[in-house]
């Protein structure tokens, strides 16, 4: 692949080349190598042949293209979303001499059926068979789909989406081989038109040793923003029940490029859980015009997750990038009290054409709303720009409306966020810009936004600057280049 073009992020996963979305398989190996599989159509542009890719990585930012892991059978037939476990104890029986064996466990797509499959390697997950005794679980159904393994105390246990009709089954395994259905957790939360990509997962609660576990439903199509978005339950689970604490709807990401997010499987007990994304939205995700650069859509930047008890909405998944330092290139600009001022910053030289941003503000207890904190990142010949902004104790937004490279019905410009102040009077954001994609960060990760962006020339301007804030109010601000991971 060529990861040149002036919209190829360069620390985010993109394909070497075609149509990439879902992620899939996500694993953490027993050497610690991290593996990416994903929803890949090798020949074209657009969804349709669908296989799974897959790359690898020490640090979850410099990945390795790797051969596809898993391809069709036939030409009727397509490698659908799933996931991957290690069988350490050699359950499944295919790994007599071995403790690092893989079982993928996805959906085979054909005209008549989407049915379970599990497919096993011996190699550390590069090359895959498909286990002779296909299907695993077949449902009779066309809308059965995206399984999601982890292991519960002694026993498999899968998620998989009966997608129109509202239902997340819970399945159970001694072996990954034989299936038993144990519950169904149905019509909950926000339906849109169909569930996707159930994710089960076990993550800490801030401030403590305790663990929750987590249920997201992805939905498409038929976001509240619309397209695709993914909505969490957090709760718990007893091996074949989840139950929720309460009956919210609750979304991970504010903006419209966040979807089917999967958490990686093999993160020991006690580490923040983490995960990725796929960073588009079915409205467009077939449209977005990278297809000039032989690729379409990137996946979020690694994300680590924990759960946080947080007045007055209760329950809230904190989402942040996972330890960025492996991309960290120069401090492009440091203060320690902007107070009501303005950074400016000129990145025309950075040759990733990506930058990390982090401002801190304490000191707000009884702001007024009047207060301001703003950001742009622009071009000044195209007067193109990406926008954010918050209203003390009010609400965050951001606004792509100003970018001029992508005309689309669905590519709305503007998001926003309610963001409370915390009793303690501090406020942070932090942000990643990557050529065409930006993620923000908002009050300690309590609320993100991904956003995609086609800009007709790179941006090169960072702004940063803080309004009607009171003398006791402090604001530091750090800007950083990113280093490329494709070079
Ligand atoms: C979600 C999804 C999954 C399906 C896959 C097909 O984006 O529709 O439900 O398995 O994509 O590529």
């Amino acid at each position: 692949g060529n990861y040149d073009g002036p919209y190829r992020p360069q620390i985010h996963f993109s394909p070497p080349q075609n149509f990439m979305n879902d992620p899939n398989g996500l694993l953490r190996d027993r050497n610690g190598t991290y593996h990416l599989y994903y929803q890949y159509n090798p020949t074209d542009l657009v969804a349709g042949n669908q296989h799974w890719g897959h790359a690898t990585s020490g640090d979850l930012y410099h990945w390795v293209n790797q051969p596809i892991a898993i391809f069709p059978p036939n030409n009727d037939s397509q490698v659908f979303s799933g996931s991957a476990v290690i069988d350490v104890n050699n359950t499944s029986g295919f790994f007599p001499d071995q403790d690092d064996g893989v079982v993928a466990i996805y959906t085979l797509n054909t005209p008549t059926a989407q049915v379970q499959e599990i497919a096993y390697s011996t190699d550390g997950g590069y090359t895959f068979t498909r286990y002779p005794g296909n299907p695993v679980i077949d449902s009779n159904s066309t809308q059965f789909r995206d399984p999601k393994v982890i292991w519960y105390e002694d026993h498999w246990a899968m998620v998989v989406a009966y997608s129109q009709d509202f239902v997340i089954g819970v399945y159970t395994s001694p072996d990954l081989k034989t299936w038993s259905h144990a519950s169904n957790f149905t019509h909950h939360g926000l339906l849109g038109l169909q569930y996707e990509c159930p994710n089960l997962v076990k993550m800490p609660v801030e401030g403590g040793n305790d663990t929750m576990y987590v249920l997201t439903i992805s939905i498409n199509p038929g976001a509240p923003l619309g397209g695709s978005i993914t909505q969490y339950f957090p709760g718990t689970f007893n091996g074949t029940h989840f139950t929720p604490v309460d009956g919210a709807a609750r979304i991970t990401d504010f903006a419209k490029d966040n979807y089917a997010g999967q958490f990686f499987y093999g993160i020991p007990d006690g580490e923040d859980a983490l995960s990725i994304a796929w960073s588009s939205n079915w409205q467009y995700a077939q449209n977005v015009p990278t297809a000039a650069e032989g690729w379409r859509s990137s996946m979020s930047v690694p994300r680590r997750n924990l759960l946080t008890d947080t007045a007055p909405t209760g329950w809230d998944l904190v989402s942040l990038p996972y330890d960025l330092s492996p991309v960290l290139g120069d401090q492009l600009a440091a203060r320690d009290n902007l107070g009501n001022g303005v950074l400016d910053v000129n990145y025309s030289t950075v040759a990733s054409n990506a930058l990390y941003f982090e401002a801190n503000v304490t000191g707000l207890t009884g702001v007024s709303s009047a207060a301001t904190i703003n950001f742009t990142f622009s071009n000044p010949e195209s007067g193109e720009s990406i926008r954010g902004g918050y209203f003390f104790g009010g609400d965050f937004w951001l606004d792509r409306g100003r970018i001029q490279g992508f005309d689309n019905p669905f590519f709305t410009d503007k998001f926003s966020v309610s963001s409370p102040l915390r009793a303690d009077g501090t406020w942070t954001l932090s942000g990643v810009i990557d050529r065409s994609i930006l993620e923000v960060f908002v009050d300690r990760g309590a609320h993100s936004a991904t956003s995609t962006f086609y800009a007709t020339q790179p941006l090169t301007s960072f702004t940063l600057s803080t309004a009607g804030l009171p003398d006791a109010a402090s604001v530091s601000v750090v800007v950083y280049a990113l280093k490329s991971v494709w070079e």
